[in-house]
């Protein structure tokens, strides 16, 4: 077994340095440093980063990058994007990168130039997609497709949901992008009467094609429409994405509509391969194509900037700064734009399916705390809602502030005002107020002494609230595909200092198996003495109205 992360030097030197970091006030440091923000602010691939508003100093980051490179982060980095087997729970290398490489690079994998497949498939997305864009691909009845449904949960869900709700502004105005994801039927049966079958196309998506709430849902969705054509009519109605092309076939979709992928894609980084179909049909493929570019511009910054002018490598730092050293169990994610709306939701299975591990790889224990959890909504709307804890509360969440500083609308004064929110709200996380100030405040509105003093604890704001501030010119398919794959490396930097393995999830096998069995006792044979009188009791419930 390895050494413990909390025994190395590079830990215990940052474990003294916050003895006298925790005396800081950020307000403090601002104002001896008027070029706080100029010193702890970066930019890449069309990203500005500002982590000034955290409890750091020029020491603290100097401590953290000593962290890193000690962890090896860098020659980790190396072996991902150069195919090495690093999930090595799984046997598998990890190359979501390869998918965002331009045409004519190279990566062996096993003797494959894997860049090429990846290319290959990308054409034959662009081809149905503009065939499907264009009008030319029609429906039974020979209509155009108007409504596309992914059907798919995890990873082949979330990520296309995400990007085509992000980039609306460029969706084709006749296909409408539609997604099912719950083994809930209230999920597709609130969905079939919006959509006509002979206008539909259902995407599978699932790399294993075994996923128990996909394939239930691809049945039910099957059987509608062949209440409506014959089944000789569903190949211009169903694709699949996936790994597995026996599987696919025995679900009927022909070889020819489906498109691959491979074992080195991970379900939650895997928006980037065919599983991004319903994005490219939305978008196009040329707009795909730049979202692919903006993250490989982010890749490269990854792979070649020095670690103090690296964006994930800063975030990932102060996010274990905060974690583990001020013991921050949360972060709070807050898009100050309303088509990043689901972005919140995207990182927590990215962060939290990655990094929710409590073993490193060698299966000893992980002798500090790894992933927080990852939560949020959009701002405003949020600012309406929790912030009063985040202001006031007895926990100290950090926060990240994403926004687009030029919108995508026309509409006046919106943007102004919602760019004011978001800087609003990190300078009060930070400043806070202080007793005095709340004092002058009121004081000034002619309050009553007893009634300013019985207010005052109410009405103070401690502040040294850390915070960072992500910053882009507009949200295209570029940024954003600079945006996810910042996430995606930040996520892979924390792993690697906490030595754990961010490419398994063997932390939801347990619940699927169990959920198998109870499956035939809620119908079959109960198995009682499989189980606690809780989980016995809550299957007779069901059964007696089943
Ligand atoms: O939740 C577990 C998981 O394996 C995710 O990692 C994955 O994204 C999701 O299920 C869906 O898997 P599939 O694409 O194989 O249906």
């Amino acid at each position: 077994m390895g050494t413990s992360l909390t025994d190395t030097s590079d830990w215990q030197a940052l474990q003294q340095h916050l003895d006298n970091a925790k005396t800081w006030q950020m307000r403090d440091l601002f104002a001896r440093d008027p070029v706080r923000f100029d010193k702890f602010s970066a930019e890449a691939a069309g990203l500005f980063l500002d982590y000034s508003k955290n409890i750091v100093d020029e020491k603290t980051l100097s401590l953290l990058f000593a962290l890193a490179r000690d962890a090896q982060v860098e020659a980790k980095r190396d072996a991902m994007f150069a195919g090495k087997e690093i999930n090595r729970t799984e046997h598998r290398a990890v190359l979501h990168t390869a998918l965002r490489r331009p045409r004519g690079d190279k990566l062996l994998l096993d003797g494959k130039n894997v860049v090429a497949d990846v290319h290959a498939v990308l054409d034959r997305i662009a081809d149905f997609t503009d065939r499907v864009r264009s009008g030319a691909w029609r429906g039974f009845d020979n209509r155009e497709i108007t409504d596309i449904v992914n059907i798919g949960i995890g990873g082949s869900y979330l990520g296309p949901k995400m990007t085509c709700q992000a980039l609306r502004p460029f969706a084709h105005p006749r296909l409408k992008s539609h997604f099912v994801s719950n083994v809930d039927g209230h999920d597709l049966d609130a969905l079939l009467p919006q959509i006509d079958p002979a206008t539909t196309l259902f995407i599978i998506s699932s790399k294993t094609f075994s996923t128990s709430e996909t394939m239930t849902n691809a049945q039910s969705a099957r059987a509608w429409f062949l209440k409506s054509a014959p089944e000789a009519e569903l190949p211009k109605h169903f694709v699949a994405v996936s790994t597995q092309l026996d599987l696919v076939t025995a679900f009927g979709i022909a070889p020819e509509n489906m498109f691959p992928f491979w074992d080195w894609v991970g379900g939650r980084y895997s928006v980037w391969s065919a599983i991004g179909l319903s994005l490219a049909l939305s978008i196009g493929i040329d707009n795909f194509k730049a979202f692919l570019a903006g993250a490989h511009a982010m890749d490269t910054h990854f792979q070649t900037a020095p670690l103090e002018k690296n964006l994930p490598a800063i975030m990932a730092l102060t996010g274990i700064w905060n974690r583990n050293f001020f013991g921050s169990t949360s972060i709070s994610i807050a898009p100050y734009h309303q088509d990043l709306a689901a972005f919140p939701g995207y990182l927590q299975q990215l962060e939290m399916e990655s990094n929710g591990k409590r073993v490193q790889m060698d299966g000893a224990p992980v002798a500090v705390a790894t992933c927080p959890v990852i939560w949020g909504d959009t701002g405003t709307n949020g600012q309406h809602a929790y912030f009063q804890m985040l202001h006031q509360g007895t926990d100290i969440t950090p926060v990240d502030f994403i926004a687009a500083l030029k919108p995508l609308h026309h509409l006046e004064n919106h943007q102004v005002r919602l760019l004011a929110n978001c800087f609003a709200q990190s300078e009060a996380f930070m400043r806070g107020k202080n007793a005095d100030e709340v004092r002058a405040d009121m004081t000034a509105q002619g309050l009553p002494e007893d009634e300013i003093a019985r207010l005052i604890p109410h009405r103070t704001f401690p502040g040294n609230r850390p915070s960072n501030t992500i910053l882009m010119d507009e949200l295209t398919p570029s940024t954003l595909g600079a945006l996810i794959a910042l996430y995606e490396h930040k996520v892979f930097v924390q792993g690697a200092i906490w030595g754990i393995n961010s490419f398994d999830q063997w932390g939801v096998e347990l619940g699927k198996v169990l959920a198998k069995n109870i499956e035939t006792e809620l119908t079959g044979q109960p198995q009682a003495a499989q189980h606690d009188s809780s989980t016995n009791g809550l299957i007779a419930r069901a059964r007696a109205v089943l």
